[in-house]
């Protein structure tokens, strides 16, 4: 195995190896390990101290050791390891090949102080702050239900996380409607128009969806658009529900505004997340729920969290600049003077106009039907820089399998066909795996009910005391929460 050579290297590997070029891998490792051994948290040092030992036996192993040693390179660069740290420079040489950056939607590890709580545990409390802010217990309820999904699926963006800044400090703030009838204002045997009348959208969307997979499984397709609505949380819960009940789902919303388009720079499109679901004999779904922004904001949050700069094509700024500077970024963001790039990127070199595209077809299903609002009159604020209400539409579709052909036939086709894609040659500088959609969310679920639940970081613990001090009786309900 040759060893590394100075010059790539350039700094400490390459004095160590120039004092003594005899030095093996294994003391070029152990001296590494010792030089950074107080400079980092525990955990990051666990997985140096790991990666070393797989370096040290680098060429002496087959490709076992390489394949280890590359899932915990990604481990350390996602859990905010350097990437010009030596040690992912070294694994690169003595493994000869460029080392893949992600280790599959695996997750996040939990930040430090964060604590597990229990799923039911958290659901009471979100019910609990719905009826305290004055929303009646059955759509509490539901609410609770459709935010609790989010963490038990891992999109931990979209769960307890978006509790109280999303909804109940609205409400707070008088831009949402703790609840409002919801009108059906138009109908058909297989279509319907409803008005959710400023409500959550958390109940608006599931009451939305039942009627659409009620209207499929009666004349085999139902569409329902939506109009003012408010924020309704993960698309894949609606899809989710369509499937449950043997129906192919569909659902999407707009949002406040954020991408730009192709060859512009103003944000004018939400995030628009599209997602389409589908039976199959496999335990969970093929369910594809995600924005057609490249990232949401959720995302760059997280490099700020890390302290990294934002990869190059996902934000583009009023000067047309590709902006890597992630704290700059949300800065910018909040002024109207960043916005995300659709799907495909910035400009039209990797298809960015085809994000554009969908980011384009998700508003106008959720504004066409309804004469709803879009671009600045969704951006949360009024003239004078208050906060205003973002009158939101979405769209449902189910299309009842049985009325195209038996069911079980279709689950086995998807299934066999989502089992041929995940059995397909693997990239060897990728994770090893291949999800199908839908995957992911079913893995967390069950890691999560293994675990016994979800680890909440300290901000949200945070959170949900500052709610227990601000609602009316959540103090007597929660006396000591369970994390205190
Ligand atoms: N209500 C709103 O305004 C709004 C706006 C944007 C996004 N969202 C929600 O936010 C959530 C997250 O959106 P996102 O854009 O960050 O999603 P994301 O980028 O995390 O992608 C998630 C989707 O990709 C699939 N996936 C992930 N890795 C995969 C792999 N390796 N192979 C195959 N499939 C894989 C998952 O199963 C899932 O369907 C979604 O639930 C979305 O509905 C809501």
């Amino acid at each position: 195995m040759p060893l590394v050579t100075s010059k790539p290297l350039g700094s400490e590997v390459s004095r160590v190896w120039c004092a003594d070029p005899t030095l093996g891998a294994r003391r070029i490792g152990r001296y590494l390990l010792m030089k950074r051994k107080h400079e980092e948290s525990a955990y990051l040092l666990t997985l140096r101290r790991r990666a070393g030992e797989l370096v040290a036996r680098a060429g002496l192993e087959n490709g076992e050791v390489k394949l280890a040693y590359k899932k915990l390179v990604a481990e350390f660069l996602h859990a905010g390891g350097p990437a010009d740290d030596l040690i992912v420079k070294i694994g690169a040489q003595f493994f000869g090949c460029p080392l893949g950056k992600s280790r599959g939607p695996v997750g996040d590890s939990p930040l430090p102080g964060s604590k597990l709580l229990d799923f039911d545990y958290l659901e009471k409390f979100m019910v609990d702050c719905f009826m305290a802010s004055g929303c009646p217990e059955k759509e509490s309820k539901i609410s609770a239900n459709v935010l609790i999904e989010a963490d038990k699926r891992g999109i931990d963006s979209h769960g307890i996380g978006r509790l109280k800044s999303i909804y109940l400090d609205r409400i707070k703030n008088g831009i949402l409607k703790p609840y409002a009838p919801i009108d059906i204002i138009k109908e058909t045997e297989t279509t319907a128009l409803v008005d959710g009348n400023m409500g959550m959208g958390l109940y608006v969307g599931p009451f939305c969806m039942d009627l659409a997979i009620a209207k499929a499984k009666k004349f085999g397709l139902g569409f329902v658009a939506c109009r003012n609505s408010t924020h309704y949380g993960i698309a894949g819960y609606y899809a989710t529900m369509a499937t449950q009940k043997g129906c192919i789902g569909f659902s999407g919303t707009n949002a406040r505004p954020s991408i730009a388009p192709t060859f512009g720079v103003e944000p004018c499109l939400g995030t628009n997340p599209l997602c389409f679901g589908f039976p199959s004999d496999e335990p969970f779904p093929f369910v594809i729920d995600c924005a057609t922004s490249i990232c949401q904001r959720g995302k760059i949050e997280k490099y700020a969290r890390f302290g990294k700069s934002t990869p190059k094509g996902m934000v583009i700024d009023s000067n047309g600049e590709e902006r890597t500077d992630t704290e700059g970024i949300l800065k910018g963001m909040v002024k109207g003077e960043c916005a995300l790039c659709p799907v495909g990127g910035v400009g039209d070199e990797l298809g960015g106009y085809k994000g554009y595209g969908w980011a384009a077809v998700v508003e106008l299903l959720s504004i066409a039907f309804q004469d709803g609002d879009f671009g600045a009159a969704l951006s949360g604020v009024d003239a004078k820089g208050k906060p205003a209400p973002m009158s939101l539409g979405h769209f449902f579709f189910a299309i009842n399998v049985e009325a195209l052909c038996d069911l079980q036939v279709f689950k086995k086709k998807s299934g066999d066909f989502l089992r041929y894609l995940r059995s397909s040659a693997k990239d060897p500088n990728g994770p090893g795996r291949i999800w199908t959609a839908g995957e992911p969310e079913h893995d967390f679920r069950k890691q999560r009910a293994a675990e016994g639940g979800v680890m909440v970081p300290p901000a949200l613990l945070k959170d949900m005391q500052n709610l227990r001090e601000g609602l009316p009786g959540l103090r007597d309900k929660y006396l000591k929460f369970c994390f205190e």
